[in-house]
């Protein structure tokens, strides 16, 4: 009996573990599960590093179950290795005590689907999701029904959301990666503000680790903003991320870009240096409203391109971000009585894969930003070296001559093998001029290389 109660982990695992502490030998390791780390770089899955490239789907905007794996393997086929999901309260528990997992409101099926495609989950089940529903996703029975302010910690509301979370961990336990499933990840509520909801995220976060739960993935959060929300202090998540849009939300003048913003490295540094820097929502697209306020998912999509997926896609790699998740990748449809009273029904969002499930533009790029995360393992531990604005002599630029719209490049560097990426693009991040110039690069081997070798320069252009 003795004997049994001493091999608590397989070798294996003790082997693993002694190669992890050996190759990456960081104090920020934090382990979860034997299959599922992170440490101040990225996300470590059955001990391999990754890059979470992940898109959004909500499996209620396409309620067709047999409809998913096409959307799960249009995303497989980009390069995407996981999703993200939104759960819809009030259409699980349409009623106190009442939970229906059935037909389009089933997660088991969702699982099974991203089993097959080779996808990864971060499950977000609210209770409170936003996503442009009335009430945020929660039950009519709830906002009818209890008296307090919801979202806190008042006893009505923990009441009247308990079970639903209870049912959530339920049907998720035995799909988490230790179990062979896709769950890597769960979010808490969304977009939050810590000093009113501190209190409330400790008592979900609570539920979920009752041993009771058999939950063990990392617990998460999408701040809406530069805010510091749930990074410490009481309801802190085990990981922090930050969503962001920047091009807003609300169409005014679609013909011109929004600039990039130039402070998320920093930022990170400050508020969560020990965590990979995580964006659970970047944008893709935009709801629409309706009104003087609709401008049409056509124009969304025609301002959220191709050229914004290249330029935004990889300032934000660029920031040394490592997990990364488009909202939407796929929109869909808002049937029923769903959608909140600005939006109508369709939930296109101007976004990659169309309402009517067909690609566009925006997906090739997508695709090649894809197959280079895929092809590239040595892009997914990198150290931020430094950008134009900080004196890099790693990345000279030699503009041409005569002079056109001057580049900024950032610089990422693999400190174990060497290996740089240089991360080009126009200096006024807004311009459709034409960038030409040529980059001094040093590479692994300490040689010091003028780009392009055999062309004449490097061209940043509006080619799409
Ligand atoms: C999964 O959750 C259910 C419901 O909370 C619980 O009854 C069950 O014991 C859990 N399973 C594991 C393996 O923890
Ligand atoms: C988190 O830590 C910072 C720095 O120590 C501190 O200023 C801040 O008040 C803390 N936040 C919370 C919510 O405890
Ligand atoms: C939108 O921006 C373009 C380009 O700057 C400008 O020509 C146009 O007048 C602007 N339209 C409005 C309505 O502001
Ligand atoms: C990760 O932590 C290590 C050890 O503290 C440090 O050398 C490295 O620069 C950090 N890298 C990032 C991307 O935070
Ligand atoms: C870059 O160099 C200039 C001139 O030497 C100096 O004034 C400036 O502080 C440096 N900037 C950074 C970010 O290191
Ligand atoms: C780029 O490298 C070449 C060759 O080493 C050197 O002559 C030139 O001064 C460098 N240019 C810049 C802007 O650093
Ligand atoms: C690049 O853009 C910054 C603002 O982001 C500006 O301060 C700087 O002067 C620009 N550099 C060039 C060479 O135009």
């Amino acid at each position: 009996m003795k004997l049994i109660t001493l091999t608590v982990l397989p070798l294996w695992a003790w082997i693993l573990s002694l190669i992890l502490q050996g190759t990456l030998g960081q104090s920020s390791l934090k382990t979860f599960s034997p299959d599922l780390q992170f440490d101040n770089y990225t996300l470590i899955l059955k001990g391999q590093r990754i890059f979470l490239h992940s898109g959004e789907f909500h499996t209620f905007r396409l309620p067709v179950p047999s409809l998913w794996p096409d959307i799960l393997d249009k995303f497989k086929a980009a390069g995407f290795n996981a999703i993200s999901v939104y759960v819809h309260m009030g259409l699980v528990n349409p009623s106190p005590g009442v939970m229906d997992f059935d037909g389009y409101r089933s997660l088991s099926a969702l699982y099974e689907a991203a089993r097959l495609a080779g996808l990864w989950i971060v499950l977000r089940p609210g209770q409170y999701i936003n996503g442009e529903t009335t009430a945020g996703g929660l039950p009519h029975w709830v906002t009818s029904q209890v008296k307090s302010e919801l979202r806190t910690t008042a006893a009505d509301w923990n009441a009247a959301w308990t079970p639903y979370i209870q049912a959530i961990i339920g049907q998720t336990n035995q799909s988490q990666i230790s179990n062979g499933g896709p769950v890597i990840a769960i979010q808490i509520d969304n977009e939050y503000d810590q000093e009113e909801g501190g209190p409330y995220f400790a008592e979900i976060e609570a539920l979920y680790r009752d041993p009771s739960s058999g939950i063990e993935v990392p617990l998460t959060h999408n701040d809406p903003g530069m805010l510091d929300a749930f990074i410490n202090g009481t309801g802190a998540v085990d990981l922090y991320g930050m969503d962001a849009y920047p091009q807003g939300l609300v169409a005014s003048n679609l013909s011109i870009w929004n600039p990039i913003e130039m402070g998320y490295h920093t930022y990170h540094e400050e508020a969560n240096p020990s965590q990979p820097w995580y964006s659970p929502e970047f944008q893709s697209g935009a709801f629409d409203g309706w009104g003087p306020d609709a401008t049409g998912y056509e124009d969304w999509r025609a301002v959220t391109d191709a050229d914004f997926v290249s330029v935004f896609y990889l300032h934000t790699w660029a920031s040394n971000a490592k997990l990364v998740n488009y909202y939407m990748l796929y929109g869909g449809t808002s049937w029923g009585a769903l959608p909140y009273p600005y939006v109508y029904t369709s939930y296109d969002y101007g976004a990659a894969i169309t309402e009517a499930r067909t690609l566009t533009r925006k997906y090739t790029e997508l695709k090649l930003q894809g197959i280079f995360l895929r092809s590239s393992p040595e892009f997914y531990k990198t150290d931020w070296i430094g950008t134009s604005s900080s004196n890099l002599t790693e990345g000279a630029i030699i503009p041409s001559s005569p002079p056109t719209s001057p580049a900024f490049v950032s610089l990422l560097r693999n400190l174990d093998t060497g290996a740089g990426f240089w991360i080009v693009r126009q200096n006024d991040s807004t311009s459709l001029a034409l960038s030409s110039f040529k980059l001094n690069v040093t590479t692994a081997g300490n040689q010091k290389l003028t780009i392009p070798i055999v062309a004449s320069s490097i061209n940043l252009d509006r080619t799409v």
